[in-house]
């Protein structure tokens, strides 16, 4: 979603807000723009483009030596992707930049008698206008009394005319972080990474509180114009780890990053064997008598709940359901006050899980956020907070944060197992002792990338693709679908193996890969008959599977051997090929794993 960044300090802002915009296209976005006061002036001059940070960095002026100035990376809401509608938008007095959706614009196209004096299709123009027919002068006074108006999500990052050096900013939902350091001066952005150059410390700006920015520090005050102290953050990882360190992408370098996001996640939550979760601050009364467990989350982090329920349901015996976070919101919870909310987020922003975990504290008080950014909203909303330390995910499609959120459920369902005597503690040991195996696991699975690489040259001329399993396997083949689709725009689709001939199987026909997942011994015999199902209608078939060698090579086209462990645990090793695969079937059709059309990083609107 829409990147921010804002600076005012004592050296030139262009290049600041041009690598930070740079440093935020992650987040997904079509057009850029930046705005800056003129130097030694109170005059704002805006430039902005549809397209790339790239695109941008070709019309700006080279000699700008502006001290203040705040830029944008744009993902289109309200109006097409066109330089009218990039930001920043200026009305007058008033030029901003919004992340966000401003849901009574309409309304505020009439009470402002706007129609037909705009210059873009975006609200985000209505809001600049807003402002700036409640400006007398006094910023924060146009601020407070525009906001008495302007319904929705949104942070906004505002200059105006005539109060040159100065930044202000306020948010409702939508994220927003800033920063201020005595060396270059006050930082604004979405998120941290835009400025993680400069500072590893920064603070979320708390909702409904307006932010002024200049060269000297940063006030906050309420609306009631009560002085807020901001409460810093710091996070562990600097620059480096949020640089592709010599991988053409971020998504294959975090791909490798998985055998050491693993065992931050897990190791330091292991106690004589057990999972232990007194360093987050979790209590055991919150697993205490719970009867059943509710997942919810969206797209790839709900995959990982699905990986989780389909472990604490067969294993811990307590019945868990998974939700769309976008779909819980508007449905009948059956929540109440011995259920378990887990909500899994990555960023911890995503504004289905965030309002669905508002819904579900409604109804009970064990909310438990699975969340890998630190001080984000989901995670200072929900009750507990269990991070995942999977360090910066900087590529779209998620794959180091979606292993360490399957690893967080299985520990948090071995807690539960302990604590309410679910299971036998020897058996939940013995597991957790292999748990701890599962890095090394994922390295031996690493070393298999060149041959992996070749069946992607396979992939890359399919138009359909279909990924089955039966039982954890099953659950994972939607990771792996999701994965192949968003990077390399083949439709894919996961099915639970014994489903297919009731309906799907009519779409295979010669040549259509299918990617078989078969590590689960209890039902292996039967995804092997399943499979030959399809093989016999001409499927290209990769199997995935732990036998060494397949005996039977009618069975499939490739076989992609896993190393030995506990079926439990065989997730972790397909997870991490089928994210090659698809990361590589993406560089064959030449897409740009880190950046797909369409998609954003972070999404902050509904
Ligand atoms: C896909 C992907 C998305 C996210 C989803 C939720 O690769 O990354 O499906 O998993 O948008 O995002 P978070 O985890 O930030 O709530």
């Amino acid at each position: 979603m829409c990147g921010i960044i804002g600076f005012t300090g004592k050296r030139a802002a262009q290049d600041i807000l041009l690598d930070g915009l740079q440093r935020l296209e992650y987040r997904g976005y079509d057009s850029a723009g930046i705005a800056f006061f003129k130097e030694n002036s109170g005059h704002i001059s805006v430039r902005k483009t549809a397209g790339k940070v790239s695109d941008l960095r070709a019309i700006v002026d080279e000699e700008n030596i502006s001290t203040c100035g705040i830029g944008h990376t744009r993902w289109a809401t309200h109006g097409g992707v066109t330089n009218a509608n990039a930001h920043p938008h200026r009305v007058n007095n008033v030029t901003l930049i919004h992340n966000g959706i401003i849901e009574n614009y309409h309304q505020l196209i009439e009470k402002y008698k706007l129609m037909g004096k705009l210059r873009s299709e975006t609200d985000t123009e209505v809001a600049a206008a807003v402002f700036d027919a409640n400006f007398n002068g006094n910023p924060i006074e146009a601020i407070k009394k525009g906001l008495e108006d302007i319904k929705g999500s949104f942070a906004f990052c505002i200059m105006f005319k005539n109060h040159p050096g100065e930044i202000y900013i306020v948010r409702n939902v939508s994220p927003m972080v800033a920063t201020y350091t005595k060396e270059q001066g006050a930082f604004v952005a979405s998120d941290l990474t835009a400025f993680i150059e400069f500072t590893n410390k920064y603070f979320v700006l708390p909702e409904y509180c307006i932010g002024k920015l200049t060269k000297d520090g940063i006030e906050i005050h309420d609306l009631e114009g009560k002085e807020v102290e901001p409460e810093y953050l710091t996070v562990d990882w600097d620059v480096s780890t949020a640089e592709k360190n010599g991988y053409p992408h971020y998504m294959i370098k975090e791909i490798h990053e998985q055998p050491t996001a693993f065992a931050n996640t897990v190791n330091f939550r292991i106690k004589n064997n057990l999972p232990d979760f007194s360093d987050d601050g979790i209590d055991d009364s919150l697993f205490e008598g719970i009867t059943d467990v509710t997942v919810i989350a969206c797209g790839t982090a709900m995959y990982a709940g699905n990986v989780g329920r389909s472990l604490i349901q067969n294993h811990i015996g307590l019945p868990v359901n998974v939700a769309i976070a976008s779909e819980f919101r508007y449905e009948r919870p059956t929540i109440t006050d011995k259920t378990l909310v887990i909500v899994v987020s990555q960023s911890g922003e995503t504004i289905d899980t965030l309002e669905a975990l508002r819904l579900a504290k409604t109804k009970t008080d064990r909310t438990l956020a699975v969340v890998n950014v630190k001080g984000s909203t989901i995670a200072r909303e929900s009750k507990y907070v269990l991070y995942t330390h999977a360090g910066p995910e900087i590529a779209v499609a998620s794959t180091k944060a979606y292993t360490v959120q399957v690893a967080a459920m299985y520990l948090i369902g071995a807690r539960i197992g302990v604590v309410n005597n679910l299971c036998e503690k020897s058996k939940i040991e013995s597991f957790i002792a292999d748990l701890k195996k599962v890095p090394d696991a994922i390295k031996k699975v690493l070393e298999m990338e060149d041959i992996i690489r070749t069946y992607a040259a396979r992939m890359a001329n399919a138009h359909d693709a279909f990924f089955i399993g039966r039982g954890l396997d099953y659950t994972l083949s939607m990771e792996g679908a999701l994965k192949l689709k968003e990077i390399s725009y083949i439709h894919a689709e996961a099915y639970a193996a014994g489903e297919l001939k009731h309906g799907t199987i009519a779409l295979i026909s010669e040549g259509v890969p299918v990617i078989a997942i078969a590590t689960q011994e209890h039902v292996y015999q039967k995804v092997i008959s399943n499979i030959r199902e399809v093989k016999a209608r001409g499927a290209f078939v990769v199997l995935l599977s732990k036998d060494e060698k397949i005996t039977d090579p009618s069975v499939c086209d490739v076989h992609i051997p896993l190393p030995a462990i506990r079926d439990e645990l065989s997730v972790f090793e397909a997870a991490v090929i089928l994210q090659i695969l698809a990361y590589y079937t993406s560089v064959e059709k030449d897409v740009n794993p880190d950046q797909p059309r369409n998609l954003a990083k972070s999404v902050t609107v509904e």
